[in-house]
């Protein structure tokens, strides 16, 4: 089965957002591609970091996607945006132990990355290792995960 994998990036994050973008257009494991800006002209305020981590979040949740890879200057605002999104879980990840237990561990749909922080080479490795490991449902990190899905239906009910 191949992905549905969103790009998205602010202005701070457009060079690496697109260079991945094109990375992942030439991967097999990858069978849809949806960038969701923003585009190197954009100066609207609303593709400022909040609206493109929290779009991603949204279109997760709404499953019209299974996963995003999101870029702003450090990562961290994107990765903010998108885990107020229910259901979401996106972590920032620049070095290779950490991007693979952001999937095996932690079940998360959403890798973002900075690129005021890391070389664009680093990145690109990244996401194409990030893209390769999936979450299984039968090992001992599912329970963990579950809290929070449960903690979340929990605040939602109030
Ligand atoms: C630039 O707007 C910068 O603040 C942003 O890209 C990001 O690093 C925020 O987390």
């Amino acid at each position: 089965m191949t992905l549905r994998v969103i790009l998205g990036s602010d202005e701070a994050g457009v060079d690496y957002k697109d260079q991945v973008l094109a990375d992942l257009r030439q991967d097999p494991r990858v069978g849809k591609v949806v960038d969701i800006g923003v585009n190197r002209a954009d100066e609207d305020f609303t593709k400022a970091y909040p609206y493109i981590g929290i779009a991603a979040g949204e279109m997760i949740r709404d499953g019209l996607a299974d996963r995003a890879i999101l870029f702003c200057g450090t990562g961290l605002g994107v990765a903010i945006s998108a885990n107020k999104v229910e259901g979401i879980r996106a972590a920032t990840a620049h070095d290779s132990f950490s991007v693979e237990r952001s999937v095996l561990s932690n079940a998360c749909q959403i890798l973002t990355m900075g690129q005021r922080v890391i070389g664009l080479e680093l990145a690109r490795r990244l996401a194409k290792e990030w893209i390769g490991y999936t979450f299984d449902p039968t090992s001992a990190s599912a329970a963990k995960v579950q809290v929070l899905a449960e903690f979340e239906g929990a605040a939602a009910r109030g």
